[in-house]
């Protein structure tokens, strides 16, 4: 009788990996194959090889290129070297990205750049908010953006309990933000647990000095987060949910959910056209292949562009995809003025004259 059940329990167990198993597998949309979508004008970027995870554009044009990430599970193609921002000036006929000095008193060594957010203050101070992983923590760092010397001068590090995972960050004041913590773990086993189990344990939290609390609860994975043009509302990418959600933005700095937008691929970085408010997606077509990350087989690229999100008919349109020949998984794209920068989790940038 023991040996029975003991073979039932074993069968049970294996039964559910199995169904968990299956059930991530399409989460990462294994084996999704799509059709690629050229773009006629497009170059890959000098100088940035070890990733471009983040760019966030000034309405000037000046765009900053968070790069160097290093993921737990995902690979890394400079292990040693710490992460960089770059800065690209999209006004110049032929935009070359330049690495920004960061002043001294800032640990470069443990660097290791992921989401960012710029914020202009009402003295035309360019405050950088960068999402960093000093020793496999999170914390966020604000510098002030010095133009003229193409530098970074280092003003806080914030760290707070309800920042345990942070993946992204949207500023909404000089030293405010909503985040999304990715996991609610930051241990990398509990964290590929959470995943299979498809835990959803991820949440987003306003940060402020005065006040830090969650404001929206029950994602998968929140990934990329990004504020509407007139600051009402917050867009939320679920990367495993395959979908985005708006919220709407309230006094308070609470958020209270308006809609979801399903779509058919893992949403990684969202970005907004100022003008538009049309939304930009850098989106992974198959979530396996960027964990394998194969050379033969590579993972692929995808940019998704949503207009008229608060209609009843958001259209969705995939502006550009490939099958990583070129350019191999996409975390972001954002546009200025029919130029637009596609960045990667660990590979390059590419930039593309519409
Ligand atoms: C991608 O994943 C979604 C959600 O799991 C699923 O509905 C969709 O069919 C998948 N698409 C493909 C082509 O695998
Ligand atoms: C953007 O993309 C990277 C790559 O997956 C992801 O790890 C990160 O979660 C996303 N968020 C931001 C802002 O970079
Ligand atoms: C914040 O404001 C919203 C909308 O006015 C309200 O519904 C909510 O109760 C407020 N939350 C708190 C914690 O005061």
């Amino acid at each position: 009788m023991g040996k029975l059940l003991a073979v039932a329990l074993v069968g049970i167990a294996a039964a559910l990996v199995a169904e968990r198993l299956m059930a991530f597998r399409n989460k990462l949309n294994a084996s999704r194959e799509i059709a690629p979508v050229t773009l006629p004008n497009c170059r890959l970027i000098k100088g940035i090889e070890a990733g471009s995870e983040d760019i966030e554009i000034l309405p000037n044009g000046l765009a900053f290129i968070s790069s160097g990430l290093k993921y737990p599970v995902l690979k890394t193609p400079e292990p040693d070297k710490p992460g960089a921002i770059f800065l690209m000036d999209l006004n110049e006929d032929h935009p070359k990205a330049v690495e920004l000095r960061i002043s001294r008193g800032f640990d470069l060594a443990s660097f290791v750049p992921h989401g960012i957010s710029t914020y202009v203050d009402r003295d035309d101070t360019v405050y950088l908010f960068v999402v960093n992983h000093p020793h496999q923590k999170s914390t966020v760092e604000l510098f002030k953006f010095v133009e003229e010397d193409s530098a970074l001068v280092h003003v806080k590090t914030i760290r707070h309990d309800l920042l345990t995972s942070v993946n992204d960050i949207v500023a909404v004041g000089p030293d405010s933000f909503y985040a999304t913590n990715d996991h609610y773990f930051s241990d990398s086993i509990l964290m590929f647990l959470e995943m299979l189990l498809g835990l959803t344990w991820s949440n987003v939290v306003y940060y402020s000095p005065k006040e830090v609390k969650e404001v929206a609860a029950g994602f998968y994975s929140a990934n990329g987060i990004n504020i509407s043009p007139d600051r009402k509302y917050i867009y939320v990418a679920d990367v495993f949910d395959h979908n985005i959600h708006v919220m709407e933005k309230h006094a308070n700095w609470s958020l209270t959910h308006v809609k979801t937008l399903q779509l058919d691929t893992m949403v990684d970085n969202l970005s907004i056209d100022p003008h538009t408010g049309d939304v930009w997606l850098g989106c992974h077509p198959d979530g396996m292949k960027l964990l394998y990350n194969d050379p033969e087989n590579p993972p692929g690229s995808e940019v998704l562009r949503v207009q008229n999100i608060l209609s009843e008919e958001p259209v969705v349109t995939r502006v550009y995809s490939d099958d990583g020949s070129v350019l191999q998984g996409t975390s972001v794209a954002s546009i200025y003025e029919g130029k637009l920068l596609i960045g990667t989790v660990f590979h390059r940038a590419l930039y593309c004259e519409l």
